[in-house]
């Protein structure tokens, strides 16, 4: 194989975020930007030669040239074996998993999630380790730390692979595989929940369903499980084409951007269950006939919940939830008697409790949840999830919603994102509550007294680091929390969250709405932040 090495100049802005390397497709396509950052990556990691790497993406604009570049990257670089979806295509969880079931050595995930893609959007690239989960930060930090002082990358001297035709082919040495991105995927589906259940539920009406794949990855994988093994109607699958550019909208699976599914599931004549994913078919958005799961509440009601589904059956080691997440799952792990954990935000935060077997299940606020059985989060899954338990519980959701929160009480529960705010203004208002923390405890606003007003920082029970400045908190004596933090997977400016929360014991208050509810602490929170002063906002630009 000839290796050719080639001379770059280092770019300054390679820091990974919450979720790898996201950018702009214009800021990717700079020369050597893309390769820059893989030679980072491969430049940081040990004992590789010979071994197997996992390769696959979205599907969004820039991801096939992306594929290509790597391959021979990863040729000159000295990997024996990569395996990557057709057509360049992998979701991450089933990447994820393609990693763990090969014994990959990792993984290259090209994607910006939910981000929107095409030639003037975003495009993404991460790195997994070896037991199929995003990078720890020791990780992300080397390849930064690589990525301003390189000074030339390797390629390999070799043709286009052709990504479409699945099979192996021998190459100057290298081994690559081309597989179906699915089929490993809904083998791992099978083998965790009742299949036989859900396509009687189905076959007899008794569910019916709607599921978005929002021209992104899911696609594929839900036409293949819902459709051609579970025996779904075919038009139970809407937006399932991937497209480069997602059709123009963002694959983002919240009410505001998968409208059509959003209209449907609240009219008259809604199905059962709808449900929408993202970009990569990592997140989840859970709704039923006339009602919205937040997925805080989606994890609590899974952890409550999973003795029914057959992979679950033996109960659950431990749970994990995301700072921010609502502490409803808290509620449940107390009742149950089992650990559970409170992370900073991004996935990568419970590999080594899933690894280390002190956890089953996890989840987060931006509509992500999962399990051990990869180590991503995974948004089929958790469709799959909700209609075993829908088949098992034979309750509507909103049935099994509201059964939950009579048992454990409600967190009502919101977030409010300012997007594209100045860096300059941002990093302000982050410094203005900074300065407050020290006086609030003790303090009195209206039926809220400060409890603690701090940055959250987390130790790793298992290998001990710590990460610092993971968002301000304010808790109050009631238990009610307010809490912000700058986004890290935006890309313009920068993004406020205000996450709200609020518990509600009592079950005639169970159906009011969030906003209500909240709209005291959404008062406090502006006065603490001032948010809408600083940069002349009227109203958050998306609610959830
Ligand atoms: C990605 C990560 C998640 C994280 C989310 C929000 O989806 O995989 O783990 O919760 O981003 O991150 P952000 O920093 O934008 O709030
Ligand atoms: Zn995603």
């Amino acid at each position: 194989m000839q290796i050719e090495t080639i001379t770059t100049h280092p770019y300054n802005d390679q820091n990974p975020g919450t979720s790898g390397l996201r950018k702009k497709v214009k800021v990717f396509q700079q020369p050597g930007y893309l390769e820059n950052f893989v030679q980072s990556i491969f430049d940081s990691l040990h004992g590789f030669t010979g071994k197997t790497l996992v390769l696959g993406g979205d599907g969004r604009y820039f991801n096939r040239p992306a594929i290509q570049i790597i391959i021979k990257m990863a040729a000159a670089n000295g990997f024996g074996k990569l395996i990557i979806g057709q057509g360049g295509l992998l979701s991450t969880p089933a990447a994820s998993h393609i990693i763990r079931k090969n014994n990959a050595f990792g993984g290259l995930i090209l994607s910006a999630s939910h981000n929107p893609g095409g030639p003037d959007e975003d495009f993404g690239i991460k790195y997994n380790v070896g037991n199929g989960g995003p990078a720890p930060e020791k990780y992300t930090n080397a390849f930064y730390q690589r990525s301003l002082t390189i000074d030339s990358y390797k390629t390999a001297q070799l043709e286009d692979i052709d990504l479409d035709r699945i099979g192996t082919q021998q190459i100057e040495g290298l081994n690559i595989t081309i597989v179906d991105p699915v089929t490993d995927y809904a083998e791992l589906m099978q083998s965790i929940f009742d299949f036989n259940l859900l396509k009687q539920s189905i076959s007899s009406g008794y569910i019916t369903l709607l599921f978005d794949a929002m021209h992104a990855i899911t696609g594929p994988y839900a036409k293949r499980i819902l459709i051609d093994i579970l025996g779904a109607i075919p038009d139970s699958v809407i937006n399932a084409e991937p497209l480069e550019d997602f059709g123009g909208h963002h694959p983002d699976p919240n009410l505001a951007h998968a409208q059509e599914l959003a209209e449907r599931m609240f009219s008259p004549a809604a199905p059962v269950f709808g449900a929408a994913s993202d970009g990569d078919g990592d997140r989840n958005m859970i709704t039923g006939s006339n009602i919205f799961v937040t997925p805080s509440d989606s994890l609590a009601i899974m952890a409550a919940n999973a003795h029914l589904i057959p992979a679950y059956a033996q109960g659950l080691r431990g749970v994990a939830r995301s700072m921010p997440t609502s502490q409803a799952v808290d509620r449940v792990a107390a009742c149950y008697n089992i650990p559970c954990y409170e992370t900073p935000t991004g996935w990568k935060f419970f590999g080594n409790l899933l690894d280390a077997g002190k956890i089953t299940l996890c989840g987060e606020e931006s509509f992500g949840t999962g399990s051990d059985h990869v180590r991503e989060k995974d948004g089929l899954w958790a469709v799959l999830f909700w209609l075993n338990l829908i088949a098992r519980k034979r309750q509507s959701v909103a049935d099994i919603v509201h059964e939950h929160w009579q048992k454990f009480g409600r967190d009502i529960y919101c977030r409010h994102d300012y997007e594209a705010v100045e860096m300059d203004i941002a990093n302000g208002i982050v410094e203005h509550l900074r300065s407050q923390l020290p006086a609030l405890p003790g303090q009195t606003f209206g039926e809220y007294t400060v409890k603690y007003a701090d940055e959250f920082s987390y130790e790793d029970s298992v290998d001990g680091s710590v990460s610092s400045n993971q968002g301000i908190r304010i808790g109050f004596e009631n238990g009610s929390r307010i809490i912000f933090r700058l986004s890290g997977t935006g890309t313009v400016g920068a993004t406020l969250r205000i996450y709200l929360e609020r518990f509600e014991a009592d079950a005639s208050k169970h159906d009011q709405d969030a906003q209500v509810a909240l709209a005291e602490l959404i008062g406090l929170a502006e006065q603490f932040c001032e948010v809408k002063k600083r940069t002349g906002r009227t109203e958050p630009d998306v609610v959830t």
